[in-house]
């Protein structure tokens, strides 16, 4: 499966992606690395395993959409078509119409909570300081609104008692570096289908 990876930071995310297809267990090629930040570590991540990077610098560009057209150019020159994967990794913008359309059910993200509870960008401390006893990862189809898409899967861990989102969101973010590489696999041997808001999973065994 070709697919490109969008990243703004760390790229913990992408680095577990990169882990399980050199372990062999997710049958992906990673063609491109796309930031938006042409400081985030994860660019380094890609170079050191050989992997073509871009930067892309939103502020560059007058609108979104323009934004969205040079990423979504950039992709499909890389060999990342309709029938490959577009892997949102911390990606910090929303895509317009204009990138979705490029890519149909071909998008993808990962949040760090439950959703539909706590969208935005401070999911796991939103979770923690409203109380809840449990919150996850959930890695979802990307729409035009934010963490918003069909649910592919969620990964639970509990919230303890007076924990803040410091003490929560690395413990999440272990559950999100097992659950992402499993959902592109899914994608990989072509077992999601998307009816409305959800995601049917075909059991394996061809
Ligand atoms: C993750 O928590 C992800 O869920 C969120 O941003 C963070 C990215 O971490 N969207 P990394 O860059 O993959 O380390």
């Amino acid at each position: 499966l070709p697919i490109a990876v969008l990243v703004s930071g760390s790229g913990s995310n992408l680095q577990s992606i990169i882990d399980r297809i050199e372990e062999g267990v997710l049958d992906a090629e990673i063609r491109l690395v796309v930031s938006n930040r042409p400081g985030a570590f994860g660019l380094e991540r890609a170079r050191k395993h050989g992997i073509p990077t871009k930067v892309l610098t939103h502020t560059d560009f007058p609108s979104r959409e323009t934004f969205d057209a040079a990423m979504a150019e950039a992709i499909a020159a890389a060999g990342v078509d309709r029938r490959g994967l577009v892997v949102m990794a911390g990606f910090m913008r929303i895509v317009t119409p204009v990138f979705l359309s490029a890519f149909p059910h071909r998008v993808v993200n990962i949040h760090p909570a439950l959703l539909p509870a706590f969208p935005g960008v401070h999911g796991q401390a939103d979770a923690a300081a409203y109380g809840v006893k449990i919150s996850g990862c959930t890695v979802h189809f990307v729409d035009e609104k934010m963490d918003h898409g069909p649910v592919i899967i969620q990964a639970a861990v509990p919230c303890l008692d007076g924990e803040d989102g410091d003490a929560l969101g690395p413990r999440i973010l272990k559950l999100e570096h097992r659950v992402y590489p499993q959902a592109i696999q899914w994608v990989a041997e072509d077992r999601l289908t998307v009816c409305g808001r959800h995601v049917e999973l075909r059991v394996s065994g061809r």
